[in-house]
């Protein structure tokens, strides 16, 4: 089978026979992310949600036709989506949905953006403050035509291909990717976090998808992300495609990942432990790498030149 393209899906589908989920929703995100590439040649106007939140049609009209499907496809399912869908809340599986997680790409015709769609089980006994199993997830990035896809205990993939976290054992080796808020910007202490891993590693990205972000994770290209406040239709896909893929996903602290977790860190498991250390040095304010203000690097270029 071809691992060239997403959009091939008999031969994708062929390859997935053994499992439940995975083939139906593939279809669904291929069919969704083909709207999304329609909508960025025709050019869509952006409103704003927030101060810089934004939204267009494209989210909108990508999220009710995964609704529309999942509904004909998995009658009995629930479906949560950012935009607002919110149906059979109470059944035994629920799909978190994002259509369109890289809004701001978008928006601005910067092409790294993806469909998110991550099942979760919840048993009748659950709690509605309690977390399920999540069970299947797929994330399809339109631009490059890959689809990454997990289903429980059934490893990950990529176009059909196995997939695997990095072997990198230490920080010091590691490409690192992180998020911002668009909301609430000047609440997230995220860039004193993003100096810092930054010094300590060979770079962070901000690419501006939180679920490519995890499926990179999954897939080795990165050895590992982290974020304050996602919701969970950024994660449930990804969380999966991580764990399946042979990676960790925690707290800061190291604390098993909740789906109403405010911080996600995701990891190839061999850098964990350093990361969730250097995590609580840095809330302690321990271990911080100074950097020069503008003005005193001004200063040492100007004494740089007097001498
Ligand atoms: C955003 C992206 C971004 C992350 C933001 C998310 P959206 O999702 O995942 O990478 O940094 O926190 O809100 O709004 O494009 O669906
Ligand atoms: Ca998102
Ligand atoms: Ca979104």
């Amino acid at each position: 089978m071809s691992s060239e393209s997403a959009s091939n899906t008999g031969s994708i589908l062929a390859a997935q026979s053994n499992l439940t989920w995975v083939p139906k929703a593939s279809e669904i995100a291929i069919e969704g992310g083909k709207r999304l590439r329609e909508f960025l040649a025709q050019g869509v106007e952006t409103e704003y949600k927030g101060d810089v939140d934004l939204v267009t049609i494209a989210d909108r009209t990508v999220e009710k036709l995964i609704r529309t499907r999942l509904g004909e496809i998995f009658p009995e399912h629930g479906v949560y989506g950012e935009e607002g869908t919110r149906d059979r809340m109470e059944g035994e599986f629920r799909w978190y949905v994002d259509p369109l997680d890289g809004t701001t790409n978008f928006a601005h015709g910067f092409p790294h953006f993806c469909v998110s769609m991550g099942l979760e089980q919840r048993p009748a006994h659950l709690k509605p403050e309690e977390d399920g199993t999540l069970v299947a997830g797929v994330v399809y990035d339109p631009m490059r035509d890959e689809i990454f896809t997990a289903e429980r205990g059934k490893g990950a993939h990529l176009n059909g291909r196995p997939i695997h976290v990095s072997a990198i054992p230490e920080l010091a080796e590691t490409l690192l990717a992180t998020g911002f808020p668009s909301r609430k910007r000047h609440n997230s202490p995220n860039v004193h976090f993003y100096q810092e891993f930054t010094l300590r590693s060979h770079g962070v990205r901000r690419a501006g998808s939180a679920a490519l972000d995890l499926a990179y994770v999954a897939a080795g290209r990165l050895d590992a992300f982290w974020e304050f406040n996602l919701n969970p239709w950024d994660t449930a896909a990804g969380i999966l495609l991580v764990e399946e893929a042979g990676g960790s996903v925690t707290d800061f602290s190291g604390n098993p990942y909740r789906l109403d977790s405010r911080e996600i860190l995701a990891s190839n498991g061999r850098i964990q432990k350093e990361l969730v250390a250097l995590f609580e040095d840095l809330f302690a304010g321990r271990n911080l790498a100074p950097i020069p203000t503008p003005q005193e690097a001004a200063a040492a270029r100007r004494k740089a030149r007097s001498s």
